[in-house]
């Protein structure tokens, strides 16, 4: 059995605020594709694009990296159509945390050469306020929803779990773990022991599937993700931001709001590929891996190092229609590169 069919638990078969990744740059979805031109719609995905992870079929792997698509807002800016032609297979809502936050003071974004740091410091409504006004709407999108999480001690992570598990409109649940633990201050993803002490807590709290996101800032990240294994998670991702600062030209002194920020897009997909493959050696269960992709190449690159679905982040900033794009990218990737049973007995 392959680690993307092995069934699920229970054996089921800011990003930027509230600013839409890319909307006002270009319209969804008819400024999509890197030259301008409209891509296919979504819904045309050809059958052999389908995927499964953890007992849920999505229609193809392409979904989006938490906290860069503001499914929500979007639908304001762009009406129903983005619900009929929804850019990815499922949605992964940006990090809920239990209390309300503000995020971090601004300024919250330094652009690279290649790629962005952002310091958005994870503003959001707190879990009360995500189920009262968040969760009805994200219920109306086509595709599953993931929702991710983070708690400053494990038993914030509990209540978490254990109050979003108990929703029919809640597909799986996503561990962010790139945060200190106020009890040990140390990283809940940057140690093994860490990761399996939290899981420990909250894998008996749900059948639902439990997805670990794990930091790339950690000395040992494929021991994580076997640590997150054994403890039962059902799938992890990777990578998140890797930390970084950028000095304000003039007075040298730290520029963003948070003075560190996370680096994503196209400077650390080198980084995704490498960190993919080695947690692709050491553990068994599926991989949603993510890290400066822009195109379907991108993509099947990280489906060729393990990954069974793939995340587009920084991208849809850049492109709001990027999803889309590049799941029919990947989907022409993968028939060239091993065409569909049907194309082929009919050769
Ligand atoms: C503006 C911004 C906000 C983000 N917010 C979150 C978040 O709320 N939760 C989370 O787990 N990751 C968050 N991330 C990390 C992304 O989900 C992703 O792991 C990372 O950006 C790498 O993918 P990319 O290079 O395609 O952007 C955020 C990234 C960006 C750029």
């Amino acid at each position: 059995m392959t680690a993307a069919s092995r069934p699920a638990r229970g054996d089921r078969g800011d990003g930027a605020g509230d600013r839409v990744a890319g909307a006002g740059d270009r319209g969804y979805p008819h400024g999509g594709g890197r030259d301008g031109a409209s891509p296919p719609p979504a819904d045309a995905s050809p059958a052999h694009a389908a995927v499964e992870l953890c007992g849920i079929r999505l229609r193809h792997p392409i979904v989006n990296a938490s906290g860069t698509f503001d499914a929500i807002a979007a639908r304001r800016v762009f009406g129903d159509e983005l619900v009929t032609r929804f850019p990815f297979s499922a949605f992964v809502s940006k990090t809920v945390t239990l209390a309300p936050r503000q995020g971090n003071a601004p300024p919250r974004l330094w652009e690279l050469p290649a790629g962005l740091i952002n310091s958005i410091g994870l503003p959001n409504r707190g879990l009360d306020g995500y189920i009262e006004h968040d969760l009805p709407e994200l219920a109306r999108l086509p595709v599953p929803l993931i929702v991710n999480v983070m708690g400053f001690h494990r038993d914030e992570v509990v209540r978490l779990v254990s109050e979003l598990s108990a929703r029919d409109e809640v597909a799986a649940l996503e561990l962010n773990v790139s945060c200190p633990n106020v009890e040990t201050g140390l990283v809940m993803g940057a140690d093994p022991g860490e990761t399996a002490r939290l899981l420990d807590a909250v894998r008996p709290l749900t059948d639902k599937p439990l997805i670990v996101k794990l930091t790339p800032n950690a000395s040992d990240v494929p021991a994580v993700a076997l640590a997150a294994q054994r403890a039962g998670a059902d799938a992890v991702s990777l990578i998140n931001t890797l930390r970084g600062m950028a000095l304000h030209p003039a007075t040298g002194r730290p520029w963003l709001g948070g003075r560190t920020g996370g680096v994503s897009g196209p400077s650390v997909r080198a980084i995704a590929l490498a960190q993919v493959d080695a947690v692709r050696a050491a553990v068994d269960i599926p991989i949603v891996a993510m890290g400066g992709v822009s195109s379907g190449r991108h993509a099947l690159d990280l489906i060729r190092a393990g990954a069974t679905l793939v995340a587009v982040g920084t991208e849809s900033f850049r492109d709001p229609a990027a999803g889309e794009r590049i799941a029919a990218e990947l989907a022409a990737e993968q028939a060239r590169v091993a065409p569909p049973r049907g194309r082929r007995d009919a050769g």
